[in-house]
C-alpha cells in the first residue's frame, strides 16, 4: 500500500498546482516503497534532495499564484512553506546518521510532513478559491 493515498482534499482547484501535488505524492511514495531494512544512505539522501528541490519549486509556484490572486492568507501560507523546507533538511540530516536509520519512522515522518500542510494551509487556499473564484 502507498504511504500517502490520494485524497480529494489534495486538490485545491488550480490545475498546475494540483498536477504537482500528484507528482510530489508519487515521488514520496516511490521513495517509501524503495526503503529497505538496510540503510542505503546515499541513495535515500539523493532522493530526498530531489524531493526538496521539487517541493521548493512547487512552493514557489503556489506563492506566485497566491500573490496573483491577492490571497488573504498568503504570508502565513508562505511561512509554513519555509518551515517545511527546513524540516526536510532536518529529515535529510537524520538519514545521514546511519546508526539512527529506521525506515518505518522515516516513512511516518515523511507522511506527516507532507499531509499536515495539505490538510491545513493548502485546504484553506482551496476553500478561499471556492468562495472568491
Ligand atoms: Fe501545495
Ligand atoms: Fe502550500
Amino acid at each position: 500500500m502507498s504511504l500517502i493515498a490520494w485524497r480529494n482534499e489534495f486538490t485545491i482547484g488550480l490545475p498546475d498546482v494540483d498536477h504537482e501535488h500528484r507528482e510530489l505524492i508519487a515521488m514520496i511514495n516511490a521513495l517509501h516503497e524503495s526503503l529497505g531494512p538496510v540503510a542505503e544512505v546515499e541513495r535515500i539522501v539523493a532522493a530526498l534532495g530531489e524531493i526538496h528541490g521539487r517541493i521548493a519549486a512547487h512552493f514557489a509556484l503556489e506563492e506566485r499564484e497566491m500573490r496573483n490572486l491577492k490571497y488573504t492568507y498568503a504570508s502565513e501560507h508562505k511561512d509554513d512553506h519555509e518551515r517545511l523546507l527546513d524540516d526536510i533538511l532536518d529529515i535529510i540530516e537524520a538519514v545521514e546518521s546511519p546508526a539512527d536509520y529506521d525506515p518505518e519512522a522515516l516513512g511516518l515522518r515523511l507522511s506527516k510532513w507532507f499531509t499536515e500542510h495539505f490538510r491545513t494551509h493548502d485546504a484553506r487556499l482551496h476553500h478561499w478559491l471556492a468562495s472568491h473564484g
